[in-house]
């Protein structure tokens, strides 16, 4: 069990070293690319796939300490639609281990009140997988305390071409008058539609790119990039994440209210 953070109403506290937060300023949804299970592994002699191993702990941590506080919504980026181009000894351990944390934690998720989501394409990915996500998402549906989303052959660009395939055949069978389209009923076809943005987006990991995750969502999303890599990512780097975010003006385009 991690140590309760001891925030109270409205009053920011300090549990332990931990960084000092606002529990009324905390962000709604918060997206996570896990970067970096390869060079963890790689600096400690091991192979590639024992850092994404070490790095399902920390989502767990990350999933706990965000009930707690609580940020109610994570989107988490587990594997990209240019993910392929890796080895199929890779993409197959990275398969199996997804089956095996769905299998396996489920009951635990389901316990914390955690509604557990896919979102990307799942047709392709082995049929096994696709039962466990059946059945990971049918048993956590009702749960109301967070909503995890678990971004799986997931690629930004292939989000927004297939919400535009649905949105064409909407407008072919005359349910969809395409002088009526705007962002928001674009966004209705996305597979997050219902969801906020993200208000932060945190990548371990250090690079300084989108690699094609959530592109629509993250139009205004504040992003916040550590040189931790996954596997090192505790619930300390997560809370120093929230902090800083927390000291971000954000402006949607208008002019500060400092000046
Ligand atoms: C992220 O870690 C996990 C996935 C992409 C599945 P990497 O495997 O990309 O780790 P690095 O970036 O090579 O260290
Ligand atoms: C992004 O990491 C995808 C996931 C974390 C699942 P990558 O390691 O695939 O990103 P690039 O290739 O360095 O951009
Ligand atoms: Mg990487």
């Amino acid at each position: 069990m991690l140590p309760v953070l001891g925030i109270m109403e409205g009053r920011p506290l300090v549990a332990n070293d931990e960084p000092v937060l606002d529990p009324s300023r905390l962000p709604g949804h918060v997206a996570v690319i896990m970067d970096g299970n390869g060079r963890w592994a790689k600096a400690r002699g091991l192979p590639r796939t024992m850092g994404h191993r070490a790095g399902v702990d920390r989502l767990e941590e990350l999933i706990r300490t965000a009930a707690e506080l609580p940020v109610p919504i994570l989107t988490v980026y587990a594997f990209s639609t240019e993910n392929w181009r890796r080895s199929r000894w890779e993409v197959e351990a990275l398969f199996r281990l997804a089956e095996e944390v769905l299998h396996q934690r489920l009951d635990r998720f389901n316990q914390e009140g955690v509604r557990l989501v896919v979102i990307g394409q799942r047709e392709r990915l082995p049929g096994s997988l696709q039962r466990e996500i059946e059945r990971a998402e049918s048993l956590t549906s009702g749960n109301r305390r967070m909503l995890v989303n678990i971004a799986l052959n997931y690629g930004g660009r292939a989000d927004i071409v297939q919400a535009s395939r649905r949105l064409c055949q909407a407008v072919r069978e005359g349910r969809l008058d395409p002088d009526q389209i705007d962002e928001a009923i674009f966004a209705s076809f996305l597979s997050t539609a219902g969801l906020p943005d993200p208000d932060l987006l945190i990548r371990t990991g250090g690079e300084l790119r989108l690699s094609n995750f959530l592109l629509w969502e993250s139009a205004y999303t504040e992003l916040w990039v550590t040189e931790c890599l996954w596997p090192d990512f505790g619930r300390r780097e997560f809370l120093m994440a929230l902090a800083d975010y927390q000291k971000r003006e954000r402006r949607f385009g208008r002019v500060s209210s400092q000046v």
